[in-house]
């Protein structure tokens, strides 16, 4: 089977929040999935993109099917200051009856080259502890479990923290 990856356009958010909720309920969180269609069309096509996305598209069995869009990838760039450019890899999902085709490795090939024009000097992600099957997918293409072997925590303030922290808001 043959499949195509290219850069998400704006009509692609339908099959994008799709996904997103597929790889959620894969990671039993589906309720945690509040994002809507309109958020991601501004959050990533806006003056101001604050994730990118490559799909990953099959063509139907006939050639005047339009083709399905059965996986993405999800990212953006951040900043180290200790060693500079890193891309941040924030989702990356491919639907289960298209598995095992190369696809997931298509999408890492993309963006270890996306990463190495751009000079950035690592990929971050995060894999939830319970993910085995993607945690040994990584681990067999060289990636580190910083949580085990530096002990770095993962921490988030939560929206009531920061209206907490933040300036209190005029009576
Ligand atoms: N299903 C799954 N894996 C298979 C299958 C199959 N039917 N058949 C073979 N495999 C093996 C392949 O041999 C290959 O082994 P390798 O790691 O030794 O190369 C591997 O599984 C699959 O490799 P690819 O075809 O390159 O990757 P794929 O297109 O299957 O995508 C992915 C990998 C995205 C991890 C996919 O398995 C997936 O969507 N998993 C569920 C969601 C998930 O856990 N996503 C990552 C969350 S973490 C994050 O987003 C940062």
């Amino acid at each position: 089977m043959e499949f195509k990856l290219r850069k998400a356009e704006p009509r692609d958010v339908s099959d994008i929040l799709r996904l997103v909720k597929e790889l959620a309920k894969y990671e039993e969180m589906e309720n945690q999935v509040t994002l809507t269609e309109k958020d991601l069309l501004e959050d990533g096509f806006g003056d101001t993109p604050f994730y990118h996305c490559f799909v990953a598209e099959i063509q139907g069995e006939n050639s005047s099917d339009d083709p399905k869009v059965v996986g993405f990838v999800m990212y953006y760039f951040t900043y180290d200051p200790w060693v500079g450019k890193q891309l941040y890899l924030e989702e990356f999902y491919v639907m289960d009856q298209y598995r095992g085709l190369g696809i997931g490795s298509a999408f890492l090939r993309h963006l270890s080259d996306l990463a190495m024009k751009t000079r950035c000097t690592g990929m971050m992600f995060v894999v939830a502890e319970t993910n085995e099957p993607s945690v040994q997918y990584y681990k067999r293409r060289g990636a580190e479990d910083l949580s085990q072997e530096e002990g770095w925590r993962l921490f988030r303030f939560d929206k009531s923290s920061l209206v907490k922290m933040g300036t209190p808001a005029e009576e």
